[in-house]
């Protein structure tokens, strides 16, 4: 019998089956979850929330949107876990609350009806916070050290965090449990915890942020622990049928010059941490993720990857075809933010290996408008 395979010729090796295959729109296997295709929407704050802490509508439907146009994945913008000290940005949304579950519940069936995963992401913004936007008026971190850059909203400087006493770290880490419950009840196929981009578990990570002397400074280890108490409590209420994802960065988005771990065997460490927990994925955000790190001659994933079995997701200016799968050598699925923020039919041109931009953050700022997405 003929082989019926498109690529397949009677002198070809499994290996070119393989090289020819279009990984990119193949499917991939986390657990019991198959993504469609390799290609995710990126967390995306969108700042649009009102009193009841709920994203305006066409935010929600921008996400269903892209599902619609082909992502495999869909996640939230990041979703404040505390009503007390959390938030760092205007208009954020919360999930704790059964007008919050229901909102959520309407988008999550509708991306799947269109046939993608939806992933709710939560954090604390620690001393990124803004006070005047939490009702408790605080900003909070593993030491009372401020970023060194101004807040670009506020234009002024970001006030002194208070340190952590061992109450706020057990009341912050019941914020992360609140909200993964609220997301379970949502019907989301997985939760992450933003462990990333120098916001408040990021800043336990980094000895540019934590200069604590207790259990939860110190060595990666020690700084690792506050991370370590939220994987497991969060994974308590998060059936072992969805998925538990965590982010990571070495940079962040105040000081972002800032390295924040200081080698690369300070990463490998933290990342072979993260791969003892009862997770499903990392998620890696790079600012190019191309960029070779710390002088390895290795980039991001590929020091990631050495240290863990882990699936894992990329993200950082992937924004067409080559892009993307040269990004696909050393992760599992890409995520996009700007691109698929702004260009609606992304997954198409990347398709087709369409010439398409790399977008600025000045262009990405149309996301903070009342202006609906395209
Ligand atoms: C408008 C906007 C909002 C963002 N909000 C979040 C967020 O809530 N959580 C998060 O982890 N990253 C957030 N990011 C970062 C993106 O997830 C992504 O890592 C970054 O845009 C780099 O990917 P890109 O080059 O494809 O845009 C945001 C990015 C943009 C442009």
């Amino acid at each position: 019998m003929r082989a019926t395979s498109l690529f397949l010729t009677s002198r070809t090796t499994p290996r070119e089956v393989v090289m020819k295959t279009d990984i990119l729109f193949s499917p991939f296997t986390i657990k019991n979850h198959s993504f469609r295709n390799r290609i995710g929407v990126a967390p995306m704050t969108r700042m649009s929330a009102g009193a009841d802490s709920i994203p305006r509508h066409d935010v929600l439907d921008f996400l269903i949107r892209r599902a619609e146009r082909g992502a495999a994945l869909v996640y939230t913008e990041a979703i404040v876990t505390d009503y007390e000290s959390g938030q760092g940005y205007p208009g954020q949304a919360r999930l704790t609350n059964q007008a919050q579950i229901d909102a959520w519940f309407a988008v999550v069936q509708a991306i799947h009806a269109h046939g993608a995963k939806a992933i709710m992401q939560m954090f604390h913004c620690g001393r990124m916070a803004w006070p005047e936007v939490n009702p408790a008026h605080r900003a909070i971190a593993p030491s009372a050290v401020s970023p060194s850059q101004n807040n670009p909203l506020t234009g002024f400087p970001y006030p002194r965090p208070e340190e952590m006493s061992h109450f706020d770290i057990d009341h912050v880490i019941q914020g992360f449990v609140e909200t993964a419950r609220g997301a379970v009840a949502a019907g989301f196929d997985g939760v992450e915890i933003h462990g990333a981009h120098g916001y408040l578990i990021s800043q336990f990570l980094s000895s540019y942020s934590n200069k604590r002397h207790d259990e939860y400074g110190g060595s990666v280890e020690n700084r690792f622990s506050f991370a370590r108490e939220i994987i497991r409590a969060v994974r308590r209420v998060v059936p072992g049928d969805r998925l538990l994802l965590f982010r990571v960065s070495n940079w962040g988005v105040a000081d972002r010059e800032v390295s924040l771990f200081a080698s690369q065997q300070e990463w490998q460490a933290m990342i072979a941490l993260l791969d003892r927990e009862e997770l499903d994925a990392l998620s890696l955000s790079t600012y190019r993720f191309s960029d070779l790190a710390f002088a390895s001659g290795q980039n991001m994933a590929q020091l990631t990857r050495a240290v863990t079995s882990l699936p894992l997701l990329i993200c950082g200016q992937i924004h067409d075809r080559a892009t993307a799968e040269a990004a696909l050598k050393n992760a599992d699925l890409i995520l996009s933010g700007k691109s698929l923020l702004l260009n609606p039919n992304w997954v198409e041109g990347v398709r087709d290996g369409k010439v398409m931009p790399l977008y600025s953050s000045d262009e990405a700022n149309i996301a903070y408008t009342e202006e609906p997405l395209p």
